[in-house]
């Protein structure tokens, strides 16, 4: 498929990579682009926690990368639809599961899951886990996606993860300058400048909201936000959008806009020199 991307969204503990994911999917099926999301953290389950009545039908996450031989349709077979959605599924591990429960698995395996899945959806986003140098499949969405979106909390507590965990992405192969860095979570109070001038760069914010967190409790968070109080939410999350996806479409009509005009110039050059 043809300008279709992996984007991982990754951020210190308790940042809202899972609540962002689900928000990226919802905005991108509306769109009517069909979307793959991967929750790859194996320490916190995620299926049962924002989708607790579905039916899972042992599709997890886990066995499918520990499986001798993987597939697009042994993808399929492993993929949760999400109710009332059309064209978005999740991969997870399962409720009770753990980085433990299936054999390991090598980063081949990472590879080809990523190259299966870009040829299985519009869109793939990968909900990493915190914890990525004990588990290969964030590791490998840090390394092999096209955008990492990293989630930075206004709060020490981020500063300190950062400090630590920074230093184990310093391969290039990982390109952290690339990253799309947002304060996620943000409430007046909270010292966003001291934090946004600690990682410097930070062009994109998503602020607290309280229908957010309800949706969060109530288990609803592949339902849009109505209230409107979370207009600025929205709003956020749209400009992030348009920075993850659209901007590639605007600068590729440009390009094309560009190539014709190159055309133009050499066709005009030829009939001039007859
Ligand atoms: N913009 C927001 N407005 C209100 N609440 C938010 C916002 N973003 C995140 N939260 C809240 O922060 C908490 C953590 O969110 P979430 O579970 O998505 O984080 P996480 O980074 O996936 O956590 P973990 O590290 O455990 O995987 C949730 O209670 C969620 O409601
Ligand atoms: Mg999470």
């Amino acid at each position: 498929m043809k300008n279709n991307k992996i984007i991982a969204v990754w951020g210190n503990p308790n940042s809202g990579k899972t609540t962002l994911g689900i928000k990226i999917a919802n905005e991108l099926i509306k769109k009517n682009k069909s979307v793959i999301l991967v929750m790859a953290d194996p320490y916190t389950p995620a299926i049962h926690t924002v989708l607790p009545f579905t039916e899972t039908k042992e599709q997890s996450l886990g066995a499918l990368m520990s499986s001798v031989q993987i597939s697009q349709e042994s993808i399929l077979t492993k993929c949760i639809p999400v109710p009332k959605t059309k064209n978005l599924s999740v991969l997870s591990y399962l409720h009770g599961e753990n980085i433990r429960t299936y054999a390991d698995y090598g980063k081949e395996r990472v590879l080809d899951f990523f190259i299966l899945l870009k040829h299985l959806a519009d869109h793939i986003i990968v909900d990493c886990s915190c914890q990525f140098h004990h588990d290969l499949l964030s590791r490998g969405a840090l390394e092999l996606s096209d955008q990492v979106v990293r989630l930075i909390s206004p709060d020490l507590k981020a500063i300190s993860y950062y400090d630590a965990s920074l230093p184990l992405l310093g391969e290039r192969k990982f390109n952290v300058e690339n990253h799309i860095k947002v304060l996620s979570n943000v409430k007046p109070e909270m010292p966003k400048d001291i934090v946004g001038n600690r990682f410097g760069g930070i062009q994109n914010e998503l602020e607290y909201s309280e229908e957010l967190q309800r949706q969060v409790l109530e288990a609803r968070l592949f339902e849009s936000l109505t209230d409107k109080k979370s207009e600025g939410y929205n709003n956020q999350l749209h400009k992030l959008m348009a920075v993850l996806f659209f901007d590639q479409v605007e600068r590729g009509k440009e390009k094309v806009k560009k190539e014709k005009k190159l055309k133009m110039d050499f066709l005009k050059k030829g009939v001039m020199r007859r």
